[in-house]
């Protein structure tokens, strides 16, 4: 036997007991003639007392950091006890101990603050996950995957696999291919979610599914993003929109009450896209604060008169206005101002400056163009952004979809700075009523804003049935009917970020059929693509919808982080490489022939 007990649970109650623990040298210590050593596992540490008897041995056989040891001896109240762990009050006398495995010196320390770079420690991340932090973030991944399982299997869902080597799913990114042997010049799309398999086996009736899986996507990567990340996925056939935000919502509020002890009553907020974007900027807006955002000309309509007779040329020519009100910051200094003019014009916001108003204590009203307002215009626009002594109102001028998001970015970034976005609360939002269609002006063609399996909504079927998709000046986009129409399709956002997303299906063959016509796809394209759920709904096809949550990503938030990448085992990095593993690599000459696989171009 290896151990009795582990490194994390001895205490006073244990003192004059025999024990055997094994671990990793965490650090030793030597006082004149004992050694302190602190001995590691997965459960925690354990400080080992090695008397003079043992000198000897320990001489002829150092200890190093990381060693793998073996030790036994009797367990004693410490003089020097240690509150801040479980173990602090007690050590182990040692009486005999074994080198199981000895360890090279590890490249970064093992500790919390660690000494190693990003690089160094993903391309170690053995030693990495030895880190107490990162394990946290692991013991948080499996209690949220546990009470995800749980409540879904109390609630009937069936846990279903589903294959990866499949054909292409269209979410919307591009695909990551397997070349086939067997078939020469063939390929396998990796899965970019299991969508089009939930919807079968919704028509083979097994009416609640859910997998925690992997879905493979080859695209941008950012903080919140992998290429391969994984989904807790589900699918529930009889129901309407209302059944399945009712039931996913009760899944996160039961993931916050077993990981996080939560009790998140009361019921999720709801909020339409276009309301979102009116107010907010952006289709996942952090709730936590308020910090609306007022709409002072939206492409190019005025909402507040003065700025429309105005021949301040910033906001005289700007298709859009809008502004928000920053609470207590009236007495930002010029310096505080400025930084933050140059904020905004950084590349990733890309606006051209920023106008303000200050609202100062004393009842008086100063602008950064004061030259082209009097006072009581000032105050008018003040009233119509409902602000308040000691707000300062910052405002954006531009082109309508940059200045929206500039605006959301801004807001995000002062609620950042005024302390408002606190990782200990948390703010669920659904998001309803997204809009079915996307232009995309690169290929001059409609593409559907979740996925083409998304029903539009009953009163739209007839529009999108009824217009030519097709759009002779790409510009004029947002004057089609088709970029009115709006599907049954909702995301759940959490504190700002998009946790999950889905719909309600189609499950008719012949609006399956039109709804691909409307992406433009040929009759002979759509039943080459998806000729498989095509004739499936030809075999009594259940009215279904359902919703994917971005797990990795669930689990980030509620461990307080933005980057996913800390809750996951074994990551890529910003390109997309594994560093530890150093793929993605070349392959030899002989694989590239079984292959059938020639390439003309490398790096
Ligand atoms: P969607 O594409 O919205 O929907 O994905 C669902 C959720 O998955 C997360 N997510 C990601 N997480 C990490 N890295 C990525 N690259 C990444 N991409 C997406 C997000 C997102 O909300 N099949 C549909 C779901 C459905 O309709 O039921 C789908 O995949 O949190």
């Amino acid at each position: 036997m290896y151990r009795t007990h582990t490194c994390g649970e001895l205490t006073i109650n244990n003192k004059d007991q025999i024990v055997t623990l094994a671990g990793w040298v965490q650090t030793v210590r030597k006082f004149g003639a004992i050694t302190f050593v602190d001995l590691r596992d997965r459960y925690g540490i354990t400080q080992l007392l090695f008397g003079e008897n043992l000198n000897k041995q320990l001489d002829e056989q150092p200890l190093g950091r990381e060693f793998v040891l073996q030790a036994t001896g009797v367990v004693n109240e410490r003089s020097n006890k240690n509150k801040n762990i479980l173990t602090g009050e007690i050590e182990i006398n040692v009486t005999e101990f074994k080198i199981l495995n000895k360890s090279a010196v590890p490249p970064f320390t093992i500790q919390n603050n660690t000494d190693g770079g990003d690089d160094l420690r993903m391309k170690y991340r053995y030693l990495d996950l030895r880190r107490n932090i990162i394990k946290q973030n692991l013991q948080l991944r499996y209690a949220v995957n546990r009470s995800a399982r749980n409540y879904l299997h109390e609630q009937g869902f069936m846990d279903i696999e589903t294959p990866f080597l499949i054909k292409s799913t269209p979410e919307g990114a591009r695909d990551f291919v397997v070349p086939s042997r067997m078939n020469a010049g063939e390929f396998y799309a990796l899965p970019q979610s299991p969508q089009t398999f939930k919807q079968l086996l919704m028509v083979s009736g097994y009416d609640r599914y859910y997998q925690i899986v992997k879905c493979f996507r080859d695209e941008d990567l950012r903080a919140d993003r992998q290429p391969e990340f994984t989904q807790i996925d589900c699918e529930m056939a009889f129901v309407e929109q209302e059944d399945i935000l009712q039931m996913f919502e009760g899944l996160i509020k039961r993931i916050f009450k077993d990981v996080k002890g939560i009790d998140y009553s009361e019921s999720v907020e709801r909020m339409s896209w276009e309301d979102a974007m009116w107010n907010y900027g952006n289709d996942k807006p952090d709730i936590r604060f308020e910090m609306k955002i007022s709409n002072l000309k939206v492409q190019n309509q005025n909402y507040f008169e003065p700025f429309a007779e105005t021949e301040f040329g910033v906001f005289k020519n700007a298709e859009t206005i809008v502004a928000i009100c920053v609470p207590n910051a009236a007495e930002y200094s010029r310096k505080q101002t400025d930084e933050l003019i140059e904020w905004v014009k950084r590349p990733q916001i890309g606006m051209a400056g920023l106008a303000f108003v200050k609202l100062n204590n004393d009842g008086t009203i100063k602008s950064s163009f004061d030259k082209f307002f009097n006072e009581g215009q000032l105050k008018e626009l003040a009233s119509f952004c409902n602000a308040k002594t000691n707000d300062l109102i910052l405002i954006l001028a531009g082109r309508e979809e940059r200045t929206r998001k500039a605006m959301s970015e801004l807001r995000l970034e002062m609620a950042k700075r005024l302390g408002l976005r606190k990782d200990d609360e948390y703010k669920l939002l659904w998001v309803l009523d997204f809009p079915l269609f996307e232009y995309d002006e690169e290929f001059n063609r409609w593409v559907a804003r979740h996925h083409p399996f998304t029903s539009p909504k009953p009163q739209d079927i007839e529009t999108m049935i009824n217009n030519n998709p097709v759009i002779e000046v790409a510009e004029k986009y947002l004057d089609h009917p088709y970029s009115k129409i709006k599907a049954n399709a909702y995301d759940i956002v959490l504190n700002g970020n998009e946790i999950g997303g889905g719909s309600v299906r189609i499950y008719q063959r012949e609006l399956q059929e039109k709804m691909f016509a409307a992406l433009g796809m040929s009759k002979e394209e759509a039943q080459h693509k998806f000729g498989f759920l095509l004739g499936a709904f030809e075999y009594g096809a259940p009215p279904h919808g359902g919703i994917a949550f971005g797990f990795d990503r669930l689990c980030a938030i509620l461990g307080g982080s933005e980057s996913i990448r800390d809750f996951i085992a074994f990551p890529k990095n910003n390109s997309g490489r594994d560093v530890m593993l150093d793929a993605p690599s070349t392959i030899d000459e002989k694989q590239l022939e079984e292959l059938n696989i020639n390439i003309t171009k490398r790096n």
